[in-house]
């Protein structure tokens, strides 16, 4: 996998991004992602491309009794060391797609906009199951197919048209599976495309239990913030996953 957070310019661009507090993240991803955790008292939880960290320490302020982080990228370690200095707190620089390398027992896996970089999700799962307690709970969040399914091919990256005053969004190549080339921060990022059919029968056939699935919604003090992301009603951009460890 190409590691784009660690390029200077995507990097500082993704921080000034993230730093806004009105951004889809903050206003979309991020509540819902909380909204899905379980009870964490005493758990012990794995974040997968934890980013800087900032979700780790709220997994810790309800109730979690560690969280372990790993990321591809130096760059985002750096910083999650540097938001979360307490014993309670561990951080690994680890290519997730080597997850096999990785040792441990976690109670709960979670994973906030990371898999759509991971080519083998079939690989990611299985490693992902061994690595959670007999009752374990994986719960992440990925660019929705819907947003991912556009093969742009060099061309303007325009995902959207307006008919008689209303925008469409657009929606092709679906059932063609694989990697996505998108600019983005000014720079080419790959993502894989995959169909929800393909991200639920990976998750049956790797023996996980379907406890929920999610389309991102803008709730209404999100479009309070945003008159804009009433659209995100209109075709949602993030898709969300619990699934259960069944037990062999
Ligand atoms: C959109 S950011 C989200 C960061 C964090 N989870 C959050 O929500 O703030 C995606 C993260 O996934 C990480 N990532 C991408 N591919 C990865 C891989 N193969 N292994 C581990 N981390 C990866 C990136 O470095 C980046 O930190």
């Amino acid at each position: 996998m190409k590691n784009v957070y660690d390029n200077k310019t995507f990097f500082e661009l993704y921080k000034n991004h993230r730093s806004e507090s009105v951004n889809r993240n903050n206003l979309i991803e991020n509540p819902i992602m909380k909204s899905l955790l379980p009870n964490l008292t005493d758990k012990c939880v794995l974040d997968l491309g934890c980013g800087d960290g900032k979700f780790d320490r709220f997994l810790i302020e309800n109730g979690a009794r560690c969280v372990v982080g790993v990321d591809i990228s130096k760059n985002m370690i750096a910083d999650a060391k540097k938001n979360n200095k307490e014993r309670c707190f561990d951080y690994y620089v680890l290519d997730m797609e080597k997850l096999d390398t990785f040792e441990g027992e976690y109670d709960v896996i979670v994973s906030s906009l990371a898999f759509h970089y991971v080519k083998d999700f079939d690989k990611l799962l299985k490693d992902i199951y061994n690595l959670l307690t007999e009752d374990g709970i994986l719960i992440f969040s990925q660019e929705s197919p819907f947003k991912t399914a556009i093969i742009f091919d060099g061309k303007e990256q325009k995902n959207k048209i307006e008919i008689d005053g209303k925008i469409y969004y657009l929606l092709s190549d679906y059932q063609t599976e694989g990697e996505r080339k998108v600019i983005w921060n000014k720079t080419e990022v790959t993502k894989y495309h995959r169909t929800y059919a393909s991200l639920v029968n990976s998750l049956i056939n790797n023996n996980f239990k379907i406890v929920k699935v999610l389309d991102s919604y803008a709730s209404e003090e999100a479009i309070k913030e945003n008159e804009n992301y009433k659209k995100e009603n209109d075709r949602p951009i993030f898709t969300f996953f619990i699934a259960k460890k069944n037990s062999l």
